[in-house]
This record gives C-alpha cells, sequence and structure tokens, in this order.
C-alpha cells in the first residue's frame, strides 16, 4: 500500500480565487453543466453568493466571507484597525447572517476582527494576509485529515459518502473527500458510492463530477438507496464531512447525514466525520442548540427548472440535520482521531 502520494494528481479545483481587487467564485448552482467563476466586487455581493450557494461547503463560506471582508476594506477609509473595525461591523455582520448553520462562517469573521482591532495604519494588508492564511490552513488542514481518516480504513473497502466535501466546499482537496481520496490512492478504497443529496444534489452534480476530473469513478445512489446498499455489504464506512461539531461530538451535516448513521449502526458500517478544526464549536453544547437553516420549499419543486412536485402543494425544507455523537465511530481532524466522541474526548482534544 502506498501510504505517500502525489496530492497535486488528486486536487485540481479551486472554487475561490482572489484576483488582487475582486473574488472569483466557481458557480456551483450550474456545475456539472457549466464551468463558470462569478465575479464579486463588493462584501455583500459575496454574502448574496453564499446566500444563493454559488459558493457552498462550510470551509468554503468561511474563506469567501474572509475575503469579503477585504473586500469591505476597500471601500472605506480608517486611520487603523480599530477605526476600520467599527466602520466594517455592518458588512461582516450581513456576511455572517448570510447562512446559520455552519460555524465555519462565524469562525473566520472572528479571526477576521481579531486581527483587524489589533492592526496599525497597514490594517488592509493585515486582513488580506489573514484570508489567505485561512484559505491555506483551510488546504493544509484537508491533506493532513486526508492521510488521518484514511489510515482508518482497512484496504478494499467501499465507502458511502453525501452532499459535496470536496475542493468545491473548502480551499482545496476536501474534509471528507479528501479521506476519499486519500483512500483510493493508497488502494484502502477500491468502490465510492455517492448519495444523490436531494433537494440541492450536491452528490449527484458535484461530488461526482469531482472524483471525475481526479480519474476516480463514483457509484451514484439515489438517498433512499443507502440503507439497501448497507445490507448488500458493499460499504465498510461512511465517511461525511460537517457543518458544526459540538462540545460534546454532535454533529450537524447535509440533511440526511443523520439517517446515513442510524442506517449505519444497524448495519455494523463505521461512521467518520472529517472536518476541519474550524467546524468544532465548543461555544454550542450538543446538537439541540444548533440552528438548522430551513431554505425556500421552492427548492424541493423542481430539478434544473423542470417542475417535478405537483402544484399548489406546501413543503418542508431543512437543509441540515444533527447527528448525535453516539453513532460516531470518528471524528478526524487535521489535530487527530477521536474515536467514539463524547464530551470527555472532545473536552481532551479541544479545550473548554
Ligand atoms: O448546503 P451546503 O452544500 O453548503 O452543505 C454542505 C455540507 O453539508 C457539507 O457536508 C459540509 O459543509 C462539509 S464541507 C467540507
Amino acid at each position: 500500500m502506498n501510504a505517500t502520494f502525489d496530492f497535486d494528481r488528486y486536487d485540481r479545483i479551486r472554487p475561490i480565487r482572489w484576483t488582487g481587487d475582486a473574488l472569483e467564485l466557481l458557480d456551483q448552482r450550474k456545475l456539472p453543466f457549466q464551468v463558470e467563476y462569478v465575479r464579486c466586487g463588493t462584501s455583500d455581493e459575496v454574502a448574496a453568493a453564499i446566500h444563493s450557494l454559488t459558493v457552498r461547503g462550510a470551509p468554503a463560506i468561511g474563506i469567501a466571507a474572509a475575503w469579503g471582508v477585504v473586500l469591505a476594506g476597500m471601500k472605506i477609509e480608517a486611520a487603523d484597525g480599530a477605526e476600520a473595525a467599527r466602520k466594517l461591523e455592518a458588512p461582516m455582520q450581513r456576511l455572517n447572517d448570510a447562512r446559520p448553520t455552519a460555524v465555519n462562517l462565524a469562525w473566520a469573521l472572528a479571526r477576521m476582527r481579531r486581527v483587524l482591532g489589533a492592526a496599525g495604519p497597514d490594517w488592509r494588508d493585515v486582513i488580506a494576509r489573514e484570508a489567505q492564511a485561512i484559505n491555506d490552513e483551510d488546504l493544509a488542514a484537508n491533506r493532513r485529515m486526508g492521510a488521518l481518516g484514511a489510515a482508518l480504513i482497512a484496504p478494499d473497502s467501499g465507502v458511502l459518502t453525501h452532499c459535496n466535501t470536496g475542493s468545491l466546499a473548502t480551499a482545496g482537496f476536501g474534509t471528507a473527500l479528501g479521506v476519499i481520496r486519500a483512500g483510493v490512492a493508497q488502494g484502502r478504497i477500491d468502490k465510492v458510492y455517492a448519495g444523490e443529496t436531494r433537494p440541492w444534489l450536491q452528490g449527484a452534480r458535484l461530488t461526482v463530477w469531482e472524483l471525475q476530473q481526479d480519474g476516480i469513478e463514483p457509484t451514484l445512489i439515489a438517498d433512499s438507496a443507502a440503507a439497501h446498499l448497507m445490507k448488500t455489504g458493499a460499504v465498510q464506512w461512511v465517511v461525511v464531512g460537517a457543518d458544526r461539531i459540538c462540545a460534546n461530538g454532535d454533529t450537524a451535516n447535509k440533511i440526511g447525514t443523520y439517517q446515513l448513521a442510524i442506517a449505519a449502526r444497524h448495519h455494523g458500517v463505521r461512521f467518520m466525520v472529517a472536518a476541519p478544526s474550524s467546524t468544532v464549536d465548543m461555544a454550542t453544547p450538543n446538537g439541540d442548540a444548533i440552528h438548522i437553516e430551513e431554505r425556500d420549499p421552492g427548492e424541493m419543486f423542481a430539478i434544473g427548472g423542470v417542475r417535478t412536485a405537483a402544484h399548489d402543494i406546501g413543503a418542508w425544507n431543512p437543509v441540515f440535520d444533527v447527528t448525535p455523537h453516539e453513532l460516531i465511530d470518528a471524528i478526524v481532524t487535521e489535530q487527530g482521531v477521536i474515536e467514539r466522541p463524547d464530551a470527555a474526548a472532545m473536552k481532551a482534544a479541544f479545550g473548554g
């Protein structure tokens, strides 16, 4: 088995590009049919892009928001960081409010606020360096997690993943998809199944496309086929990402993750959550305290603009759910692996 591998060979996509005076976002609403970057010249355009899922995935929206602060800084005059921080509070709040569930958004903005408050007259350079650092640290964390997570998987395993947790959702390489990339490269994973991820189809449109760019051939399944897949013995692990990991190990992720965890436990399939430490929120005690985003029910009525639901009906569209820590076998961050996470293990790993 090859424990090292050429990361660049498995890491070709960049969803976020900083040009020096604008942010270019790979438009994830249009993938896989059009590969097109949208240009954001203001922080409010970045906030709108986060809200509309032009850019999506917990780490990616944090990185985009950090660059949004840099863009907002270009529109104001301030003698030092403290004055700039006061003037930028309103645009930062609008970035923060773009989506509620992924803690990476608030985490990145808190980092930007912190360095801004302490900066002198060179505050513009300081925040630009911080945004770049948030991006670069995410990429490094993903590569580390890939190696740590893959090491848990026995050779010739099958895995099931949900949503999109790859390069598209991060600075690059991905979290759960990074583990899968590393596992495939090392010969530990020989079969990758991806759930469609209704209603927005992150699995069918994004994950499958992304793996194809690397020459990995995934097998797409309907979300409703997951328990049956597990029953056949085809998968040994479910590997997913996270939008917020609480102090007791409860984890929010894309709607449908919870039912995968229940089915996995029933079938003896192991369940791994891979996320950078920027997704850990020790201030939220457990999953009941997480704000679960509910989106426009209209997302349920059509696929690719073609109506698939009966007319004149209502729908409920929560886009995340919480997997209780009891159903998680391992949480993998760049700092290490937490097996059977609970409040004590989380505290030992991440402090109070
Ligand atoms: O609504 P989305 O597409 O932003 O949801 C994304 C997910 O749920 C991902 O699994 C999560 O953000 C981890 S991405 C590395």
